[in-house]
């Protein structure tokens, strides 16, 4: 008898103790109102290495975010100054820039799945300029890439691969740039891709 009234009043105590410490693990991020609580991995959010934005003492203007220095690239950066976002860069690319991939099955393939991705919303899958986004008319004035003519003169059909690849870089009109989202190599994939479209292919 005495020993299980010591059990029962153990059991309440743990009970008690357990909902104490949930008070207090749930009201205690209620002192600081911009506080997140309970932390966990604390290490997530002071990493070994700077931040971006954070103070350094390394460098003399005391940022963590250094310009790179002169005359140098990142690897992998392809230089597209030649070409500037002008008419007359656009004429230049569409004169002077060749596809630097081989017409081959894989490249058309991912041409094409970035195309459906990427361009297609508003192009439309055959590049009729029929896309989802011009059907429910929250697009408007997309040319067909077969029978439509470009705003910058001449027909689309006549459109050479430098053009394209400039227009995927910087855009035209309502039509943004897709620099930031396909890579130079990809945007050559697109490129031949749409020039299949235009032949109706
Ligand atoms: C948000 C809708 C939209 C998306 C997405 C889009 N386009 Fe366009 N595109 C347009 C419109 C609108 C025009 C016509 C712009 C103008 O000439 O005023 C256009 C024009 C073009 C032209 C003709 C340029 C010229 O010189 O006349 C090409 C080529 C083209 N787009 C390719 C693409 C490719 C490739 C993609 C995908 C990487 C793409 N577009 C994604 C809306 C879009």
């Amino acid at each position: 008898m005495k020993g299980s009234t010591l059990a029962m009043n153990k059991n309440k105590f743990v009970y008690t103790a357990f909902l104490a410490i949930a008070f207090a693990a749930t009201f205690s991020a209620c002192k600081d109102k911009r506080s997140t609580g309970l932390e966990y991995a604390r290490n997530m959010y002071d990493p070994i290495a700077y931040n971006p934005d954070q103070p350094n003492k390394n460098f003399n203007d005391g940022k963590t975010a250094q310009l790179p220095p002169a005359h140098t690239k990142p690897v992998g950066f392809t230089e597209y100054d030649e070409y500037p976002n002008t008419k007359e860069g656009y004429e230049a690319a569409g004169v002077s820039m060749v596809n630097p991939l081989p017409v081959d099955t894989v490249n058309l393939a991912q041409g094409k799945h970035l195309f459906t991705v990427f361009c297609s919303p508003c192009h439309g899958d055959k590049g009729d300029g029929q896309g989802h986004l011009v059907k429910i008319e929250k697009f408007s004035g997309v040319p067909a890439y077969q029978t439509g003519s470009s705003s910058r003169g001449g027909n689309m059909v006549d459109l050479t691969a430098g053009k394209i690849y400039h227009t995927i870089t910087y855009g035209v009109n309502n039509m943004g740039s897709h620099a930031s989202q396909i890579s130079p190599t990809d945007r050559w994939k697109v490129v031949m891709y749409v020039q299949q479209l235009q032949k109706g292919q």
